[in-house]
């Protein structure tokens, strides 16, 4: 469909990319993918998306979302929180990481992820969507769906970590699915296609 607005996804984590994919079929735009490479150095998730967002719109001249998340455990004061992604080099060293920081301390490890999407648009301010999932960390990887620390995050009410979750069900309850649903809601998406009507494309 050539008459759709292209909107970059600046990411290079493929489990997000995977997400945002589906996340966002529906809003009428092409994805475009792109790693804009910025170093996570902003002290909360909103400067981070808007980092990610604000360089790909940079480099590229498109609108561009950027997201950052992160995995917050009550009993560790919220780490590692925005750290979620530089625990360690590989995704089974992080989390072998925070289990070993969780040992000792007694259960439940209630949590929760967050997750902000910036939108960053030629000309206007970056606009921010934010979502969460609560659950609890728990010390036995559990399935192999998702990515990053799903298999050892359980989610409230369902018995189910996101780790056994497939894909249309993890939509259902995740973190970054509502702060898409609010981004969607906006109509800030529909705004981008409007404008491209507007221009005769
Ligand atoms: P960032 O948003 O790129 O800074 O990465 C956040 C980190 O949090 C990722 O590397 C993951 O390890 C973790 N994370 C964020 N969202 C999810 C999720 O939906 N499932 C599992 N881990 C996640």
């Amino acid at each position: 469909m050539p008459d759709r607005p292209r909107l970059v996804i600046a990411s290079g984590n493929a489990g997000k990319l995977r997400e945002y994919r589906d996340l966002l079929s529906a809003a009428g735009v092409e994805l475009i993918a792109f790693d804009s490479e910025v170093d996570e150095v902003g002290e909360s998730y909103t400067d981070n998306a808007r980092l990610k967002a604000e360089s790909a719109l940079a480099k590229s001249g498109l609108p561009s979302l950027g997201d950052d998340s992160g995995l917050e455990v009550e009993a560790l004061g919220g780490f590692p929180g925005i750290r979620s992604a530089r625990l360690g080099p590989t995704q089974t060293e992080r989390t072998a990481e925070l289990l070993q920081r969780l040992d000792g301390v007694p259960r439940p490890w209630t949590a929760r992820f967050v997750c902000v999407i910036a939108l960053a648009v030629p000309g206007r301010d970056a606009r921010f969507f934010e979502g969460e999932c609560r659950g609890e960390v728990v010390p036995e990887w559990q399935g192999e769906a998702g990515f990053g620390y799903d298999p050892i995050f359980l989610v409230t009410g369902t018995g189910k970590t996101f780790g056994e979750m497939p894909p249309e069900e993890k939509r259902k309850y995740s973190h970054r699915a509502a702060a898409a649903r609010a981004l969607l809601e906006s109509g800030a998406l529909s705004k981008l296609s409007a404008s491209i009507d507007k221009r005769g494309r």
